[in-house]
């Protein structure tokens, strides 16, 4: 049976499909058998972020017209595994009610990049995934909003695994981790800073794991993928001086 995982924020542009590629990228890295679903199926980017726009099936056609859900499974150059979501403005209303029922026939671990937000649709893709991944940036505004979407899941039974804090810049404005813990009730499972490299990834259509494997992004997330397996990851010894001197 499939074990799925949401990745949620209660606000817009938190780094969700960043996170949702990454993560699933370096699960694949480690051996696992991981699919990434974009859930997001009105404002759908995770094609944007692959480089890949034109798909024969979709998660819209599994979930409104019932197409077999490993017809819509294609697979990035870096191997890794995906649904995607239609870019299409008319199909905007696509019966998420469906997903769990849709994503438990796949016998793999399957990340859920989920819409923004706190609404009733946002809520029933929350509702197909047994646990959930809180994305917030280190800013009140957005911690509030993941408070309440750490509230919501934990209402709904779901087991919140943490919260990752993406985009931490260190300016001596942001929220630290221990009050991000304190606010959105659950641990901290990750800090991914900010990194040009994510940005250089997306416009290259390659998420950072692969793209800039010890880049520090990827070495985050990395190490948010191993904690999911119950594991630790390191990045190789004496990284700067392997980079200064062009060995990886
Ligand atoms: N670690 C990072 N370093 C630098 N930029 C980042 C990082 N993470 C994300 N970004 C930037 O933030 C933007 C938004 O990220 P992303 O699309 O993953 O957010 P989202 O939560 O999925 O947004 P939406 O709610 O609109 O779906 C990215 O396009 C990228 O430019
Ligand atoms: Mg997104």
């Amino acid at each position: 049976m499939a074990k799925i995982i949401g990745v949620v924020s209660g606000k817009g542009g938190t780094g969700k499909t960043v996170s949702s590629l990454n993560i699933a990228l370096a699960l694949h890295e480690f051996g696992e058998d991981v699919i990434v679903v974009d859930a997001d199926t009105t404002a759908s980017t995770m094609g944007i972020h692959l480089g890949l726009y034109m798909f024969p099936n979709n998660l819209q056609d599994v979930l409104n017209q019932n197409i077999e859900i490993n017809r819509a499974i294609y697979m990035h150059q870096t191997g890794l595994k995906f649904i995607p979501s239609s870019i299409d403005l008319e199909l905007l209303d696509a019966d998420v009610s469906k997903m769990r029922l849709a994503l438990n026939k796949l016998d793999a671990t399957i990340i859920v990049d989920s819409p923004a937000g706190l609404d009733k649709g946002a809520i029933s893709i929350l509702d197909a995934c047994d646990e959930v991944i809180i994305i917030t940036n280190p800013e009140m505004p957005t911690v509030a909003n993941g408070a309440k979407i750490s509230r919501m899941a934990r209402d709904m039974k779901k087991n919140v695994f943490g919260v990752i804090i993406t985009r931490v810049k260190n300016n001596g404005w942001e929220l630290t981790p221990e009050d991000i813990e304190t606010m959105c009730e659950t641990s901290v499972i990750g800090i991914v800073p900010e990194d040009m490299n994510v940005k250089k990834s997306i416009f290259e259509k390659v998420p950072v794991v692969s793209n800039v494997p010890y880049s520090p992004a990827s070495i985050e997330y990395k190490r948010v993928a191993a904690r999911l397996l119950g594991k630790t990851y390191e990045p190789p010894k004496h990284l700067a001086l392997k980079k200064f001197l062009r060995l990886i």
